[in-house]
């Protein structure tokens, strides 16, 4: 019916076997562990989290200055703190679980082995749903070159993990490479139920005052609308060539952006506004009613193909 606001669109999706109530996600370090953000965003409202990076051991991160604005964007180099994973399990899981909602947790190491040793300690760990392995770390032990950037480390790294869990497992890509189709079409071939992207694009700010870097790493990770337009070209070149789910991320910061890169964990934004998470499956909710009575259009088929999941729009598209 034209316009009938009555009638509940299915915003479900199925990510590489992880049922989600809707599409929308928090993206990995944007919310911790969930206990400061649950004041703010409903996590029930949300189809995940994706909690904050965990390592075998615990860190503090890098020194600080850590943060840093930039023109429509942030750069980062926090350094993933984090309580290491017994600690995790212990002591976050149980708050986590009161929640209707999907718990990805997202994981790192600084060797192939480690990486797979953090997957297997969430083996059989009642309210964890899946894995989000981020990649984009220094393989210590191979020259300090991010794995994600190595096609053969990112082989040998998702293998490691994909041996070591039985875990839905996502592979979240590194934006810093000349052709990410590739590097998704690895983590497809090595056993990945989904790939994520995009994490932050390296950079780099200058004080003018000091003529030094205004993170104490010299680099950090750029996030937030100003990479938007990467994120979607990244999301449509992954899109043709693997088959699995894509989790598209980067510079959300409304409905449509995130129409832009269905399906969406929802970033650094929310940080902002978090009303917009709270209120973004209701609009996509909104979208979805009115466009069930535009489904033959052209120009609407092609905007989903451009940024799409297998488990989102990839169904959508087979039913135009
Ligand atoms: C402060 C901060 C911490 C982050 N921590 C992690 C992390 O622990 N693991 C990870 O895979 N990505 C991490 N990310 C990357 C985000 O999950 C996301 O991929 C990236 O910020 C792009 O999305 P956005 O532009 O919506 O923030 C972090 C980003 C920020 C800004």
């Amino acid at each position: 019916m034209n316009g009938d606001f009555r009638v509940k669109p299915d915003l479900t999706v199925d990510i590489g076997g992880i049922k989600l109530k809707n599409p929308v996600m928090l993206a990995s370090g944007t919310a911790g562990y969930g206990e400061d953000i649950s004041k703010y965003c409903d996590l029930n409202r949300i189809g995940a989290i994706i909690v904050k990076g965990i390592a075998l051991n615990s860190s503090n991160g890098n020194p600080p200055p850590r943060i840093c604005e930039t023109p429509s964007g942030m750069l980062n180099a926090i350094g993933l703190p984090n309580v290491g994973v017994g600690a995790f399990i212990n002591e976050r899981v149980p708050f986590l679980r009161k929640f209707d909602t999907r718990v990805i947790v997202n994981i790192f190491g600084s060797t192939v082995d480690e990486y797979g040793d953090v997957a297997a300690a969430f083996n059989g760990v009642e309210g964890v749903h899946g894995l989000e392995a981020n990649i984009s770390c220094p393989n210590i032990k191979e020259g300090g070159v991010a794995f994600g950037t190595d096609l053969d480390a990112t082989r040998r790294v998702v293998r490691r993990i994909r041996k070591s869990t039985n875990l839905p497992l996502i592979v979240k890509l590194s934006p810093n490479v000349t052709d990410i189709a590739a590097f998704a079409k690895v983590c497809e071939e090595e056993g990945a139920d989904a790939v994520s992207l995009i994490n932050t694009l390296i950079g780099m700010v200058i004080d003018t005052e000091t003529w030094r870097p205004k993170l104490a790493n010299i680099t950090g990770g750029l996030s937030g609308p100003a990479i938007r337009p990467v994120a979607v070209r990244m999301v449509w070149q992954a899109y043709k060539a693997v088959t699995i789910p894509i989790i598209g991320m980067g510079g959300i910061t409304n409905y449509q952006d995130a129409v832009e890169e269905m399906s969406e964990p929802y970033g650094r934004e929310h940080r902002r506004a978090p009303r917009e998470a709270r209120a973004l499956d209701n609009r996509l909710a909104e979208r979805e009613r009115r466009h069930t009575n535009r489904r033959n259009l052209d120009a609407e088929r092609v905007a989903r193909g451009v940024a799409c999941s297998d488990a989102c729009c990839r169904r959508r598209i087979d039913k135009h």
